[in-house]
């Protein structure tokens, strides 16, 4: 597939588009190249202020990076996925807290009452917790590769085994894992698993009414 990177109508360099866009892969393999706090704190730092219903915020993060809480994370995924997540610098299990109306005095003063209503509405909580943290991990992955940095997600693991492991005691629920590091430089810019794949064009996904 071609990448257009002419000028066009963007108000960002067309680097930028290409760092977290265009140009960016889905990358399964990393050098040992440390992922620092402080990297992953500045990335926290922009990517909180992207939109989420009700200013909800349910995205919370695990960062495994130890030995130990890396071979109990292993232990939970696919096996297609077990070897990548072995290599990665840093792993991030990406949740949803069902617990997020607890902050909404603070996050959502303007809507009064919002807590209390909530607190009864497990269902709506599952939904918004999920519907919103998604949309946060995918300003994460924007983020994370706007610090240089590249990213591996994974869906394909045993949710309920994670959560009950590396998650107990907390109303935080899984929806993916990010393996986080830097690409070796052969895998930069060329395929990172197999041949970049197809996209849809706007006439495809988009309909004028
Ligand atoms: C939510 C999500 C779940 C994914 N799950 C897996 C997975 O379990 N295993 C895997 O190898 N790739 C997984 N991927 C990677 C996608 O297949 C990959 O991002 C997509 O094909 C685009 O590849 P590209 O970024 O190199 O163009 C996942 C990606 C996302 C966003």
């Amino acid at each position: 597939m071609s990448i257009d990177t002419a000028p066009s109508d963007l108000r960002v360099p067309s680097e930028v588009a290409d760092l977290v866009f265009r140009a960016a892969r889905t990358v399964n393999t990393f050098t040992d190249t440390e992922v620092t706090e402080e990297q992953v704190r500045a990335v926290w730092d922009v990517v909180r202020w992207g939109p989420t219903a009700m200013n909800t915020l349910p995205l919370r993060l695990v960062l495994v990076r130890t030995p130990e809480g890396r071979e109990r994370l292993v232990s939970h995924m696919n096996e297609g996925n077990k070897a990548k997540t072995q290599r990665a610098p840093l792993s991030i299990v990406v949740a949803a807290d069902l617990d997020f109306h607890e902050h909404l005095p603070r996050l959502a003063p303007h809507m009064a009452g919002a807590r209390e209503n909530l607190a009864g509405q497990q269902a709506a909580r599952e939904r918004m917790s999920r519907d919103n943290a998604f949309l946060q991990a995918g300003y994460l992955i924007v983020g994370l590769r706007a610090a240089g940095l590249h990213v591996g997600p994974m869906g394909g693991y045993d949710a309920p085994g994670l959560d009950a492991d590396l998650l107990a005691g907390t109303a935080w629920r899984s929806i993916m894992v990010l393996n986080v590091g830097t690409a070796p430089a052969d895998v930069e810019g060329v395929p990172a698993s197999h041949p970049r794949q197809g996209r849809l064009d706007f006439d495809e996904v988009a309909r004028t009414l």
